[in-house]
């Protein structure tokens, strides 16, 4: 392939996305962890599928950054994952230092890489990376959005009974409790969901979607989601490897759009060949912006308590 995606942490999420890369002919891959044995291990098994699952992308597994050299996007999903009862947000010690550690590796070999944050709590985690890096804003994008606008599209799809193509969902803020789903820019074949239910089914969907995650972790007990999570980032770094320039919401750093500044949040943004292109700034109501600043201040307050570590 031309395109070459490194995927650092080959756990759950980390090798669900490498299969997802390879399968869609989208990239080499290199997969990357820190246990020896794993990445090689599951990138020879992806290798082995190859002919069956029709694709030519070489898969490399590695614990060292030397394969990854010149990748065009760097996925990273290393960390600890959530076990039942604890937040995002206990996350943040441990994978602060294991977010650091990677991106600093990531930045000597892929000066000019694009990095998808997944690893949580993301909007902090983005925080790091982009101080680790020293990379412009543009190449620094979370990925959380499309993962909740995807868990309330299957939501709003099991409801009306409708395919799940057919519908269209916006979350915005931090990935966390405090989520901004956007029934009013939810719809079905373009119409608005608020016209097509009652606000009560809505507002039980808007739950459980900013519950999304954590009602898979209570289910799992062993770790958290990852096919929805790897098929988010895969589809960011789709838009992004073939220039297709969609309209995803992702962690962007914002620079005073939404009234937000020198902060990582979810907003809708234009995902092309140089990352984030553009972010959009959609009208909000008077209570969806309060929903969103009560978002922007619980990620800021995890960004303050970055500095303490
Ligand atoms: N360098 C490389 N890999 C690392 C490092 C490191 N410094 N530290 C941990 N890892 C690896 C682990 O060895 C493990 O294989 O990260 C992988 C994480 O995989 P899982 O434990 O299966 O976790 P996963 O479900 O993939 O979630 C990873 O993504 O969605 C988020 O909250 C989730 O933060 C978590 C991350």
């Amino acid at each position: 392939m031309d395109k070459k995606v490194t995927v650092i942490g080959a756990g759950n999420v980390g090798a669900t996305a490498a299969q997802r890369l390879c399968e869609k002919e989208l990239a080499d891959v290199v997969l990357i962890d820190i246990i020896e044995g794993v990445p090689q291990g599951k990138a020879l098994d992806l290798t082995q599928a190859a002919s069956i699952e029709k694709h030519d992308a070489k898969l490399t597994g590695a614990n060292g950054y030397e394969a990854s050299k010149d990748s065009d996007i760097v996925i990273i999903t290393a960390g600890l994952p959530r076990k039942p009862g604890m937040s995002r947000d206990d996350l943040i010690s441990t994978n602060a230092k294991i977010v650091k550690t990677v991106v600093e590796n990531v930045v000597k070999y892929s000066p000019n890489s694009i990095l998808i944050i997944v690893s949580n709590p993301l909007d902090a985690m983005c925080h790091v990376a982009f101080e680790a890096s020293g990379f412009p804003k543009n190449r620094v994008i979370g990925m959380a959005g499309v993962l909740d606008s995807a868990r309330f599209r299957a939501f709003i799809a099991m409801e009306l009974n409708v395919s799940v193509e057919n519908t269209h969902a916006f979350v915005l803020g931090g990935h966390g409790d405090t989520m901004v789903p956007l029934p009013r820019y939810s719809t079905v074949a373009g119409i608005p969901i608020t016209e097509l239910m009652s606000k009560k089914t809505i507002d039980a969907m808007v739950k459980r979607t900013a519950n999304g995650g954590a009602e898979i972790v209570g289910l799992l007990k062993t770790g958290s989601a990852y096919y929805a999570p790897a098929s988010a980032a895969v589809e960011m770094a789709e838009s992004i490897l073939k220039d297709k320039k969609k309209i995803l919401p992702c962690a962007a750093y914002l620079k005073g759009e939404y009234g937000i500044n020198d902060l990582f949040i979810g907003v809708p943004v234009k995902l092309g060949s140089n990352g984030i292109e553009e972010v959009i700034e959609i009208k909000l109501t008077d209570d969806e912006n309060k929903a969103l600043m009560k978002s922007a201040a619980a990620v800021n307050e995890l960004k303050s308590f970055l500095k303490t570590l």
